[in-house]
């Protein structure tokens, strides 16, 4: 069955967009991947997603192809974002199939939870080696082809996107390896923007916050509800997000009304990762956002602090 479209897209974007374009997407499966790359083939993409686990890669192929009679989707299995070669090989497919790539989602990333303490080199390596090796060999098999494309649409083609993620903003504890690799993809990604922007190529990252009903959150939450009650409670605008959320964004991206957009990290994240190094600054044991804000109740160990109510 088909997913409802108002589950990856807004209504506000217009059909066709997108006609006569190819994306390229790694870890294209994934939820919050398939849900951009939904998004982008509903409005006229066609796609060629990439994936290790091949069942997995083509059935998540066939599925979003069923969102825009006429989509052309492909799904590669068996390519791993760490070896440059099958990278190579499945960008020359995708050319050779559905006529170039005009757009790059580099999406295929790894992570587990775990302290330093219980990190190898290996397993530190391993999520280096995806997330940054892997942006790398997906944005060094691609770039010719976007080169390419930013010329055939004069500034309407030739789009890059690394998905990246907010906690090395801050660092996060149980994360030292992602945060690691994630800071690294940004700057790669930045990096591109200088040295591909004359050619009309630009390259951009999106950070999402914890977004709902996707294998990170199942991944890396808490299991307990009472500490997924409180992690949603500490984002400002209250809620997770949505893969609709991420999608959007990709589409701005994507879209003429991001053309002048080139080296920027877009977080779409409800604010949360500002509050993530607040936890430490003037809080009370009993202390928790938004309580303290709404009660108008200032911690009373903040010694420049204002005592009493709030200005909300
Ligand atoms: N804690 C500590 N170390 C871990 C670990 C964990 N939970 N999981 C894996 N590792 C270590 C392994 O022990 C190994 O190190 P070692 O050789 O010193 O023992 C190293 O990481 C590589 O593990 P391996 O399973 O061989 O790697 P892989 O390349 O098959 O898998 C991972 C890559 C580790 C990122 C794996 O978690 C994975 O494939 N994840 C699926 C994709 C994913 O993470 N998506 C992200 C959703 S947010």
């Amino acid at each position: 069955m088909a997913v409802p479209r108002s589950e990856y897209l807004s209504s506000v974007w217009r059909d066709g967009i997108f006609n006569d374009r190819v994306v390229f997407v790694t870890g294209g499966a994934g939820t919050i991947c398939s849900a951009q790359t939904r998004a982008l083939v509903s409005l006229g993409c066609n796609a060629c997603i990439i994936g290790r686990n091949p069942s997995k890669t083509e059935s998540a192929a066939a599925s979003i192809a069923q969102c825009r009679p006429g989509a052309k989707v492909i799904g590669l299995g068996n390519v791993d974002v760490r070896s440059p070669d099958s990278l190579s090989q499945a960008a020359a497919r995708c050319v050779s199939e559905l006529g170039g790539i005009d757009f790059v989602i580099a999406g295929a990333a790894g992570n587990f939870v775990a302290p330093l303490s219980a990190l190898s080199p290996n397993g530190f390596k391993a999520v280096i080696d995806i997330d940054v090796l892997g942006t790398f060999n997906t944005c060094k098999a691609t770039l010719p082809y976007l080169v390419e494309s930013a010329k055939q649409y004069s500034g309407q083609g030739g789009r890059l996107l690394a998905i990246s993620a907010t906690f090395h903003y801050t660092g996060l504890p149980l994360q030292a390896h992602v945060a690691s690799a994630k800071a690294g993809v940004d700057a790669l990604m930045h990096s591109i923007s200088l040295e591909y922007g004359p050619l009309g190529v630009t390259a951009n990252v999106i950070a999402p916050g914890a977004i709902g009903g996707t294998e990170g959150m199942a991944r890396l939450a808490s299991s307990e509800s009472l500490a997924q009650k409180a992690m949603v409670k500490a984002i400002p605008l209250g809620k997770l997000g949505t893969v609709k959320d991420i999608a959007d964004a990709t589409v701005y991206l994507f879209s003429d009304a991001g053309a002048y957009v080139n080296g920027h990290t877009l977080v779409v994240d409800g604010a949360a990762w500002r509050r993530q190094g607040a936890t430490a600054v003037g809080i009370d044991p009993g202390m928790q956002y938004p309580n303290f804000l709404l009660d108008g109740k200032i911690s009373d160990n903040v010694k420049t602090g204002r005592e009493g109510s709030s200005k909300l």
